[in-house]
């Protein structure tokens, strides 16, 4: 039911049952925030969102108080105004003060929120802590310095991804955000997904750097680095230049990484196209001996690892098949067809990804052989362009450059791998186009009831295969359970991917402030298809 209240003297349309937030948000109307966020329950745990509400005595957080009839609000009355910057004024009281050289200097939500209040001194003095930073994990790094106790991750953990790696820790001035027993986050369940890092508005978690050692090797005189740029990276780095997708935007970014020492840059998508090709040589074969129900994609490293640690079960449902990153790895470093002109010792090899789970894939043990890694450095996309800048190279006024032979091309099946669903449809495709020689009459349909949303099939030589896509560990888990609990035999494929909306909202991507980008990103990746000579992996 709609009805209007009053806000700051204007009349607004609210519906029942609605927070007073979610109110104020619609109608334009910012308010604020810091533990709130969109899709999650309320905790209340900054308070910054307070608002004064005619009769109350006190003032209330208007992210987890619904709206009222009759209701007469302000949202900045002198009164509130000076509450969230005494708010504000306490969570810097005991903050570190190296903003200069902290990751997230330019792009801190504490960093905004003391410029909106005006806050122009550290006014409090509170007792500063002995934290100590955890660096054993591959992937994410913390410091709990820098914590500003919004809860935000360990939401994010908890809700989204079911893993509870990081909780709160201890009572009252004590609490910190910490992981079990606070023995780090290399010993615990951690699944590398990086999406506490996407939401936590200070740099108290942050992506472990493999900067350092890439400008190491540039700078060696005797190691020849070489870039593998996955089909994603190539959508975000157009989203992030705010240039207009065409045919060459690797070209782009070969330029600048040659620019900065490369000496081969590849596109990682030729490994996804092979990737495809393993994957759908496994269905088929699973199909054909009908011994096996049901294939997992396994190219996403925080789902492999949730299934490990938590799934064990599932395990042997897992497409065996490398991920794109690591077959591109080891077939540079030890196949010596790869005729690279380099030993696999000289080879130092990086790959650019939306990804941070892919630093973790990239140190397993099994990823090494005899001390020489398959990948010996992964690059987010904010470190590809901290690269960059440091080299100090305009991407928006590059001569492009042609990715180097003989990994330069990949088809559209690989961009395809960049959102969810994309690669279910991918592999159907190539299943049709394998088993009837075309892909003129492929459909890929998706049916109409609110179940299925995520489900399609297609009919291959008179047999109906079924797909499914989920993204979320607790989607994953919860559509997983109840295809295998219903013993439903009309699944056979299901592709999961850790990161919500795929690698689109990977936790390597950049970091926006107030903005999710995901959608965006998948519409850019599906415009980039239209760009490939090759529609399906097998470049038919
Ligand atoms: S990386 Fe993922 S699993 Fe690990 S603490 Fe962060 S959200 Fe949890
Ligand atoms: S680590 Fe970041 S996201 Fe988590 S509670 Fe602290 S400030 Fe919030
Ligand atoms: S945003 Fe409402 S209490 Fe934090």
């Amino acid at each position: 039911m709609e009805f209007h209240i009053e806000v700051n003297s204007r009349q607004i349309s609210v519906s029942e049952g609605e927070t007073l937030l979610t109110a104020l948000q619609r109608n334009g109307i910012r308010v604020p925030t810091l533990c709130h966020m969109n899709r999650f329950s309320p905790t209340g745990a900054c308070r910054l969102c307070v608002v004064e509400v005619e009769g109350k005595r006190d003032l209330i957080t208007s992210c987890s108080y619904p709206v009222e009839k009759n209701m007469k609000v302000l949202t900045n009355s002198q009164r509130v105004i000076k509450a969230r910057k005494a708010l504000v004024e306490l969570l810097l009281s005991n903050h570190p003060d190296d903003c200069l050289y902290c990751q997230r200097n330019g792009n801190c939500e504490l960093q905004w929120l003391a410029e909106e209040m005006n806050v122009k001194e550290r006014k409090y003095f509170s007792e500063k802590k002995l934290y100590f930073p955890d660096h054993s994990a591959p992937s994410v790094s913390r410091d709990p310095a820098k914590c500003v106790l919004c809860s935000r991750c360990v939401r994010v953990c908890e809700e989204t991804q079911l893993v509870t790696a990081i909780d709160f820790i201890d009572r009252s001035n004590e609490t910190t955000v910490n992981s079990a027993f606070k023995k780090g986050l290399n010993i615990n369940s951690c699944i590398n997904c990086g999406q506490c890092i996407m939401v936590c508005p200070t740099a108290a978690l942050v992506d472990v750097s493999h900067l350092e050692k890439v400008q190491a090797a540039l700078d060696h005189a005797k190691k020849k680095v070489v870039f593998l740029v996955s089909p994603s990276a190539t959508a975000s780095v157009a989203e992030e230049l705010g240039i207009k997708v065409h045919a060459n935007i690797s070209g782009i970014i070969a330029a600048a990484l040659k620019k900065c020492g490369a000496y081969r840059v590849f596109d990682l998508g030729v490994s996804c196209d092979r990737n495809i090709a393993f994957e759908v040589a496994e269905l088929a074969e699973m199909i054909d001996k009908n011994e096996r129900k049901l294939l997992f994609s396994s190219c996403c490293p925080a789902w492999v690892k949730y299934v490990e640690a938590f799934r064990p079960e599932w395990k042997s449902m897992l497409a065996s098949a490398k991920s794109p990153q690591q077959l591109m790895g080891s077939l540079l470093k030890f196949d010596t067809d790869a005729s690279m002109e380099a030993s696999r010792e000289e080879l130092f090899t990086v790959s650019v990804l939306p990804c941070v789970g892919k630093k973790y894939e990239s140190s397993k043990e099994e990823m090494t052989h005899k001390g020489v890694s398959e990948v010996d450095a992964v690059l987010t996309i904010r470190e590809f362009f901290r690269l960059i800048r440091t080299h100090g190279i305009d991407m928006k006024n590059i001569k492009e450059e042609s990715l180097d032979i003989p990994y330069n091309a990949s088809s559209a099946a690989a961009l395809k791998m960049g959102y969810s669903g994309g690669k279910a449809e991918a592999i159907a495709m190539e299943l049709y186009v394998q088993a009837t020689g075309g892909s003129d009459n492929f459909k890929f349909i998706i049916p109409k009831s609110l179940i299925a949303k995520k489900e399609s099939k297609v009919s291959v030589k008179g047999r109906t295969v079924g797909f499914a896509w989920v993204s979320g560990i607790a989607e994953a888990d919860a559509y997983i359970s109840s295809v295998l609990e219903g013993q439903r035999s009309d699944i056979n494929y299901i592709e999961v991917m850790a990161c919500p909306g795929g690698c689109a909202g990977g936790g390597g991507q950049p970091i926006y402030r107030h903005q999710y980008k995901t959608k965006n990103r998948k519409k850019t990746l599906q415009e980039m298809e239209k760009f490939c000579h090759h529609k399906t992996a097998g470049l038919k």
